[in-house]
């Protein structure tokens, strides 16, 4: 997930662009790069600078660089498709034509191959460069980039946020997307094109927010705005009046809304330091069983072995998550990952239940806590007690030196920043993300995964990204469907598998925020009593992605539906058989089962916040409830 900036003016481009990467940043940072015009032997060329690392490795090597044009395009990267560093980063050049992408080209295999096929040779391991490539070839024939653009479009396959240049065309820049968000800046004399409002706003409040499967051609001070197709369109320009509380919740009206947003990025911030993008594999790191210092080890309990390891971790045979609420449910997500990918007993219990049943903990056993605050008293209280059993205990919170933190014997972080809205949402998928992580690295400890599945899994979880900001389009629909949602008596989710604590999740949310009754229930459990609830005053929420229980899932959908309850469903790309059966369609990009409830969480948050906001509730602070449970 990246950072795009393109600007047209009458001030210094390599300062805008910059400038507006600085506070893209949080979107990926491991390397950047700009384009700008600029006469080369007399010719106008688009030169390209780049940088492996940090923005600041890039303004480094800015700092002697002067350009004589008025118009560039800039990146930040977070990488998806080849390994972080100079080769691979942004801009693509590729014949005159100069492009910065944010997001994935799913087939990008199949376009790789056929231009290798026509000779072509590539400068980099990116899919974003082969966009380079085909519209390097088109133009030649249209003589115009924008026609160029539409020409390209159709055979891009993925979500994709993209900003092009053309030697030939001097004053122009194209700008189109299908997924990622693209902004367009409107000032006086001069225009921005960037990925979100924030790299915008030090130029002008003015904006134009471009939907999928539209495109804006800049020329110069003007722009114009077609379809995919090339027909016009009028579309209006908003003023942006962020008060400075706006500010810090980056013009969302709500932290909560905030982070929902954030969501894509805290995915990658979990995934980063796990992930070996050189050799495709998974490299759990920083787990700290080891690393502790002497003295920290000695304050460890003597019943369990100083010197833990990988070694430990594959010798466990059996497993405990423990955690509270929405914890709990990505908890349980891990459960349907751990034990199917690592092939081990996995036990999910509610810490408060656990600390006080008195649990038969057997030798080697892991105990896995889960915690974004770090600082729940029922999850540390059970984190206390299965170390005194003598278990190994492991942590996964988003606040350091939380005391789970400092108390587990090994530590794994959500990455997913300060989670101010009381509903926790970027740890939940942060969560999900690092449970994906620790399957995999279990898996391999254990001789159970295999390089093709790890390689397999690990591509799917480095384009959830991508793939969330496309899931965040149905923002607007949940904006829209919350007055009529709000009047059902109540709502009942459902799922089965790894979905079905997706289904636990909509519900909590639904009740802590919009304090609506709300149930979460495995669908195979639907003729054992739910069925019961079902006629037209309860909404349906059904998990449904195509994966091995689909066909099972679709047909509770079918009963339920019979019985005339009102559906939403979530799905896998565009399905007739979902949208026949539901009143709303929700579809999911393809992705693996073991990535679908990071995508499934979004949809489940947003009807959760909108139907809220139509109640009038305070949705950052809802009533009776505390960000952390520091007390029984
Ligand atoms: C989730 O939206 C709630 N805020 C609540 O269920 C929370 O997940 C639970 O209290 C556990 O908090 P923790 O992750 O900080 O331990």
């Amino acid at each position: 997930m990246c950072g795009i900036v393109g600007y047209w003016g009458s001030k210094d481009p390599k300062q805008v662009i910059v400038d507006g990467l600085k506070r893209l940043e949080y979107r990926g940072y491991d390397s950047a790069g700009i384009a700008v015009l600029d006469q080369v032997q007399g010719q106008p060329k688009f030169r390209v600078v780049r940088a492996q690392g940090k923005l600041m490795e890039l303004s480094r090597k800015l700092e002697q660089e002067k350009f004589s044009g008025q118009i560039g395009i800039g990146h930040t990267r977070w990488a998806t498709h080849g390994v972080p560093s100079e080769r691979n980063a942004h801009p693509h050049s590729i014949g005159g034509v100069t492009l910065v992408h944010n997001g994935i080209i799913e087939n990008y295999q199949e376009i790789r191959q056929e231009l290798a096929a026509q000779g072509s040779q590539f400068l980099s391991d990116t899919d974003s460069e082969l966009v380079a490539h085909l519209l390097s070839h088109e133009v030649k024939q249209t003589g115009d980039l924008h026609a160029a653009v539409l020409k390209v479009w159709p055979r891009l396959i993925g979500a994709y946020a993209i900003v092009a240049v053309w030697e030939q065309q001097p004053d122009v820049m194209v700008a189109f997307k299908n997924g990622p968000p693209l902004v367009l800046g409107v000032g006086d004399g001069e225009i921005v094109v960037a990925s979100d409002v924030q790299a915008i706003i030090s130029t002008t409040k003015r904006v134009v927010y471009l939907n999928d499967n539209e495109v804006v051609k800049v020329k110069g001070a003007n722009y114009e705005i077609t379809d995919h197709q090339g027909r016009k369109l009028k579309k209006d320009i908003v003023t942006i009046d962020w008060s400075a509380d706006l500010v810090e919740k980056a013009g969302f009206n709500h932290f909560m809304l905030k982070e929902i947003h954030e969501q894509p990025r805290a995915v990658a911030n979990a995934m980063a330091p796990h992930v070996d993008l050189e050799n495709q594999s998974v490299r759990l790191t920083g787990l700290g069983f080891s690393a502790q210092s002497f003295d920290e080890i000695s304050k460890l309990d003597s019943k369990v072995d100083q010197a833990l390891s990988f070694e430990k971790l594959k010798n466990i045979d059996r497993i405990f998550i423990i955690a509270c609420g929405t914890s709990h449910y990505a908890g349980l997500a891990g459960k349907y990952l751990i034990e199917q990918i690592a092939r081990i007993p996995v036990e999910v219990d509610i810490a408060s239940e656990f600390r006080y049943r008195e649990p038969f903990i057997p030798p080697r056993s892991l105990v896995l806590v889960i915690s974004q605050s770090g600082e729940t008293a029922d999850t540390l209280a059970a984190l206390r007690l299965a170390k005194q059993a003598g278990a190994l205990t492991l942590s996964i919170c988003n606040v350091r030196a939380s005391s789970i933190d400092r108390e587990a014997h090994g530590h794994l972080y959500m990455n997913s920043g300060p989670e101010i809205g009381v509903a926790s949402t970027k740890a939940f998928v942060s969560t999900l993300a690092v449970l994906n992580l620790f399957a995999l690295q279990l898996g391999k400890l254990r001789s159970q995964l295999d390089r093709d599945r790890e390689r397999r899994f690990l591509d799917a979880l480095l384009g959830t990204p991508a793939q969330m900001e496309a899931v965040l389009a149905y923002d607007s629909f949940f904006a829209e469907a919350a007055a009529t949602l709000k009047a059902y008596r109540g709502i009942l989710f459902m799922g089965r598998g790894i979905n079905y604590p997706i289904a636990l999740e909509g519900a909590l949310k639904l009740k802590e925020l919009a304090y609506m009754h709300a149930e979460g229930y495995a669908a195979g459990e639907m003729k054992h009593g739910p069925l019961a609830l079902i006629d037209e005053r309860m909404l349906i929420v059904m998990v449904c992605p195509s994966d091995k229980n689909y066909e099972k899932t679709l047909s509770n959908l079918e009963e339920a539906k019979a019985r005339g309850g009102k559906i939403i469903s979530i799905g896998t790309g565009d399905n007739s058989q979902l949208k026949n059966v539901s009143d709303h369609y929700l579809s999911l990009p393809k992705a693996e089962w073991t990535v679908n409830p990071i995508l499934e969480a979004i949809p489940v948050q947003l009807l959760a916040y909108h139907v809220a906001n139509a109640l009038g509730h305070d949705v950052d602070q809802p009533r009776n409830l505390a960000k952390s449970v520091t007390v029984e």
